[in-house]
């Protein structure tokens, strides 16, 4: 039987799910069963499971609640499988901020919580001011202002390197 991995993922506006589908195809080329699971659905059971990767995007400088619960509740479990951990965010798609080390929500996350997984990566998200609530979209324009991003409200862009999603994919596929 070949092990079974959990990509268990919190995502607003479904990029951090599609980085998700693209690791599931990455793993499934190399043979390895991968199921998908909603935060907002997990169960908590980690048993059926030999390899857990975790992936939350950042809404206001913090990864999903729900992702870091998961993590201090279940952290015995996690540290007895293999394991990886994702963020995705905008900061990241700038080069010196886009690893998990120079990445300041990474960064700030592994100082609340004392869990480390065996790899972890950082991936630039989807900018999509047309979809964003007047509020989100004004405060997104403000933060991209700040960091010399586009500001330009029309702006729809995908920062994510497809590339570095698949260095990850094989990586796991390896763990
Ligand atoms: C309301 C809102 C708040 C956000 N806050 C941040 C932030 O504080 N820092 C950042 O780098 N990116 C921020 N982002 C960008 C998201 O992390 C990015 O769009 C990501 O692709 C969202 O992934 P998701 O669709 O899986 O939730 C924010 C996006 C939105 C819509």
């Amino acid at each position: 039987m070949p092990e079974k991995t959990a990509l268990i993922y919190a995502s607003v506006d479904g990029h951090t799910l599609k980085i998700c589908e693209k690791l599931k195809q990455i793993l499934s080329e190399y043979n390895q069963p991968v199921e998908i699971i909603n935060i907002e659905d997990f169960d908590g059971n980690l048993y059926p499971f030999e390899r857990v990767i975790l992936g939350a995007s950042i809404r206001y400088g913090v990864h999903d609640k729900k992702i870091v619960e998961l993590i201090n509740t279940r952290q015995g479990d996690l540290e007895s499988k293999k394991t990886a951990f994702f963020s995705v965010n905008l900061v990241a798609r700038k080069a010196e901020k886009s690893s998990p080390e120079t990445n300041p929500y990474v960064v700030k996350f592994y100082k609340k919580i004392s869990w480390r997984p065996d790899i972890a990566e950082t991936f630039a998200g989807m900018l999509d001011y047309p979809r964003y609530s007047f509020f989100d979209r004004t405060m997104i324009r403000l933060i991209m202002w700040m960091t010399k991003g586009p500001t330009d409200p029309r702006t729809v862009k995908e920062y994510t390197d497809w590339k570095k999603v698949e260095a990850f994919g094989k990586k796991l596929a390896e763990l």
